[in-house]
This record gives structure tokens, C-alpha cells and sequence, in this order.
């Protein structure tokens, strides 16, 4: 894709499922990639086996790669990511706020800790990554993109997972606004809004047949989609073939947002 070879890119979450896929995408369009994880002690070495895979398949498309550690809830992290991504890469042009985990439950019962950890992480954690990225771009007087890895949650309400709706809805409105006060800068934002994808986030029914022809039978399309899927619509978004885009979310979602229930023309009849 146009305008992509060279650049540098961070891609937050990028160890696993789509930030794997986004992170080895750009890395084939020819782009820097600085790769962005999170390990929890429990999590530690099934992290480190797929930070090693993701590390593995860049390095194969010979550009530069960087590891950077940091929780996108917590600021001071955050910060330190970019600096580290900053020098490491030489500088910075296209920030993947791709990090993001929801947590379910009952709206009525669940613990405020929950559904304040689902908003550091998706919604606060990308803000302050993007003023982070905005702050760079403005700096060296240059043009930058940003985009947000959202959802169809992000118009579509999710029952029991409240975190994470009013999240990705949230998103919508950080990426419009962030647009608008931006464009004039030629710094675009812009978001990729996934529907029902093959990753570990989803680890509950990818494996079991019968739960994912389930998830399967509700999409339009009749399948779930794949991570390289939505890296592909992130490479474009952010290359300059979409140099004329700013403030939308491409939904990639086989169909999942175009109401399927109306399908049939149940209303009419
Ligand atoms: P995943 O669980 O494989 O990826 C999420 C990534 O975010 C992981 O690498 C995880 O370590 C990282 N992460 C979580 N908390 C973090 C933190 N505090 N700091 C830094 N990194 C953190 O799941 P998946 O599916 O690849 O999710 C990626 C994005 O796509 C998320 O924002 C998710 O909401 C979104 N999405 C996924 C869909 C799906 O069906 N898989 C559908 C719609 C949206």
C-alpha cells in the first residue's frame, strides 16, 4: 500500500491475535514496528512465546523491530513506552491503539473495579496514547495518523459486558473529536471496528465447534473473520490511499452491523 514503507508504527496489545496480525502487516508494507506488550506475571511465559513469534515474523521482513513493555492503563507507562518507541525508531508516524479486554457480568452486580479497569484500558489507555502520538507529530511538525482498534460494540449494545460497550462507544467520540481538532494539522484518526474475529480474546468459542457455529450462524456472512483481515483494513486506513479519510470507523464485520434480523422482511408481514 501506498505511503507506508519506512514508516514507524506502534501497535499497543501487538503480541497476540489482531495487534500480531497489524504488527506483521505493516512490517511486509516495509514499515518500522515497535510492538507493544504486557505481561502479567501468570501470563509471563505464554506472553513471552508470543512476543517471540510476532518478533520472529517482522524481523523476517527486514525492518527495524522494537519490544516495548507497558500496562496502556497506567500513564507513567505509557509515556515511557512512547520515549523508548521515539528513540528506538528514530521517531514515530502511525500509533495501532489496538489494546483491549472486557470483562462480563450482570450490569446490576457488577464490581466498579471491573468496569473501571475495561475503560483504563480501551478508552483512557487510548486517549492517552493518542495525545502521546498527537504531542510527537506536533513537535516535529509532521504529519501523523492514528488508529483505534474499536468494534461493532461500538454501535452495537452488548448486555453484561457494559465495560466494554461504553468503551467502544466512547471510542467513537474520541476518534471523531480527535479528527476534528487535528485535521487542520494533517494528523488523521480513524477507527477499524471488528465483528465477531478469530483471536484469544475470543478463546470461549474458537475451539469448540458447536459454540462457534453458534457465534457463526448470527453473522451475515456465515463465518467469523480473520486478524489478517482487520490488519489489512488498518494498513489501509492508515496509508495514504486514505490520505482523504478522517473521523471514520470501517466496520469489518462480515456483515454484523447491517441489523441481520432483517434478513427477512418480518416487519411487513
Ligand atoms: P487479544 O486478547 O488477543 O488482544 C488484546 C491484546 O491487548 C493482548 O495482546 C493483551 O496483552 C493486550 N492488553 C490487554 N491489556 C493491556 C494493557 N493494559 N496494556 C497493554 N496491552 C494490553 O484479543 P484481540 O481480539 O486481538 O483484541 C484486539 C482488539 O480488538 C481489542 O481492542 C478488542 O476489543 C478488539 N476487538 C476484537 C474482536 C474479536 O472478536 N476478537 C471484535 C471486536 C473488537
Amino acid at each position: 500500500m501506498e505511503g507506508l514503507r519506512g514508516k514507524n508504527v506502534l501497535v499497543t496489545g501487538g503480541s497476540t491475535g489482531i495487534g500480531q496480525s497489524i504488527a506483521i502487516r505493516f512490517a511486509q508494507e516495509g514499515s518500522n514496528v515497535a510492538i507493544n506488550y504486557r505481561s502479567s506475571l501468570e501470563e509471563a511465559k505464554k506472553t513471552e512465546e508470543m512476543v517471540q513469534v510476532c518478533i520472529r515474523r517482522v524481523r523476517e521482513c527486514g525492518v527495524k523491530d522494537l519490544l516495548v513493555k507497558g500496562d496502556v492503563s497506567k500513564e507513567e507507562e505509557i509515556v515511557r513506552m512512547f520515549e523508548t518507541t521515539i528513540e528506538g525508531l528514530g521517531g514515530l508516524d502511525i500509533l495501532v491503539n489496538n489494546a483491549g479486554i472486557q470483562t462480563s457480568g450482570a450490569s446490576d452486580e457488577i464490581e466498579i473495579e471491573s468496569f473501571d479497569r475495561v475503560i483504563a484500558v480501551n478508552l483512557r489507555g487510548a486517549y492517552i496514547c493518542a495525545r502521546e502520538a498527537i504531542k510527537h507529530f506536533l513537535a516535529q511538525d509532521k504529519e501523523g495518523v492514528i488508529i483505534n482498534v474499536s468494534s461493532v460494540h461500538q454501535i452495537i449494545p452488548k448486555p453484561k459486558y457494559i465495560g466494554y460497550s461504553a468503551s467502544k462507544g466512547g471510542m467513537q467520540n474520541l476518534t471523531r473529536t480527535l479528527a476534528l481538532e487535528y485535521a487542520g494539522k494533517n494528523i488523521r484518526v480513524n477507527s477499524v471496528g471488528p465483528g465477531a474475529t478469530i483471536t484469544p480474546i475470543n478463546r470461549a468459542w474458537i475451539d469448540d465447534p458447536e459454540k462457534r457455529a453458534e457465534v457463526e450462524k448470527h453473522i451475515p456472512m456465515g463465518r467469523a473473520g480473520t486478524s489478517e483481515e482487520m490488519a489489512a483494513v488498518t494498513a489501509f486506513l492508515a496509508s495514504d490511499e486514505a490520505a482523504y479519510i478522517t473521523g471514520q470507523t470501517l466496520f469489518v464485520d462480515g456483515g454484523l452491523t447491517l441489523y441481520p434480523d432483517f434478513r427477512s422482511a418480518w416487519s411487513s408481514e
